[in-house]
């Protein structure tokens, strides 16, 4: 494994307790996503309204947007406490009986990466999710019998990086389904100036926009850059952020203009130089560049997509004329290649 990206959507192992810091507790704090949060506001007053579980919701996109975030956001709206537990961490079917049998009424149950749930597991969700009980199987062999257990009413939060990962029959049982998208340019500065203002560092108004360029449109690499540039500007500066000290910071992070690092690079560059700027299957590409397929399509593609580098095609992956003119190099003419 390589080092840890700065740039990286996914969170360090040390990060998230880091994290849990700056998150937001409330939908008011909550910046960005407006759709979702207004969505989020109605259902939730709703549910309260009527003394009931929120429905069950599902949250899907990039990661580092903020979907466990707002999975906490939602518990503390609810005056719930929320469990939380991963897909791949599940690995007995009586972990999960166990997680929904102690569950009180109308709390959250958190499963981050809920795709990676193996399918047995999946299968207990199903009668839980829709009426409230778990089966139960006592015994094994022929004498093996099954019993229903009746379950508090609750609410199942299952964050994904791609929805289309899951199975149709768990994907149905969401009522409320929300995707997030990368974050405005100029939220990601409002959560930067937040931020600072947590960790009690000065920050001056046109760096906070500068951090917030290269944040990628995702608060927790907005958070983390934010961190590194106050290492800086504390150890080489008087420990305000001024713009000279966040670009310094950034050159040293090999952060560019662009908020891309050595991997989107590789990628781009990859692409234009071994496979004439595609297409290009994403196998071939992870192994070109050593990255998991995984890694590629969940962090780097989205973000490179989204801001017009990347195209993916039924062939595969191409290139754009942006990215050739990233690098100073000409894009090769669209017909050139009858030829
Ligand atoms: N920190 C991380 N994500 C945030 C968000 N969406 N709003 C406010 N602060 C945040």
């Amino acid at each position: 494994m390589s080092e840890p990206r700065v740039t990286a959507g996914a969170p360090a192992v040390d990060e998230v307790q880091y994290e849990a810091g700056l998150r937001p507790r409330s939908l008011a704090d909550y910046i960005g996503q407006d759709r979702v949060r207004d969505n989020l506001d109605v259902s939730i007053a709703a549910a309260r309204g009527r003394s009931e579980a929120l429905d069950h919701v599902l949250l899907y996109g990039p990661p580092g947007l903020g979907k466990t975030t707002l999975a906490y956001v939602i518990g503390n709206e609810m005056g719930v406490p929320v469990r939380a537990t991963a897909g791949p961490v599940i690995e007995k079917a009586g972990d999960l009986v166990a997680m929904l049998t102690n569950l009180q009424p109308n709390e959250v149950l958190f499963i981050d990466e809920i795709h990676r749930l193996a399918p047995a597991i999946e299968e207990i969700l199903y009668p839980a999710m829709e009426d409230y009980e778990c089966d139960i199987v006592i015994g094994q062999g022929p004498s093996a019998r099954s019993i229903k257990v009746p379950l508090q009413k609750f609410t199942l939060i299952g964050a994904t990086t791609r929805a289309g990962l899951l199975t149709s029959p768990l994907r149905a049982r969401f009522g409320i389904v929300h995707r997030l998208d990368f974050y405005a340019e100029a939220d990601i500065e409002e959560i930067v100036r937040r931020s600072a203002r947590i960790l009690g560092v000065e920050i001056e108004g046109d760096a906070a926009g500068e951090v917030a360029r290269r944040s990628r449109g995702t608060p927790r690499i907005a958070n983390r850059l934010l961190r590194r540039v106050r290492d800086f500007a504390q150890v080489r500066a008087d420990g305000r952020i001024t713009l000279d000290v966040a670009h310094a910071a950034m050159r040293l992070l090999e952060v560019d203009d662009q908020g891309f690092d050595e991997v989107d690079r590789k990628l781009l560059r990859t692409i234009i130089d071994k496979f004439s700027g595609g297409p290009v299957g994403v196998n071939s590409l992870a192994a070109a560049i050593s990255e998991e397929k995984d890694a590629i399509e969940d962090i780097y593609e989205p973000f490179l997509i989204q801001a017009g580098f990347l195209d993916r095609t039924p062939r595969g992956r191409v290139v754009t004329a942006r990215a050739y003119e990233y690098f100073g190099l000409t894009a090769p003419r669209k017909d050139s290649q009858l030829w």
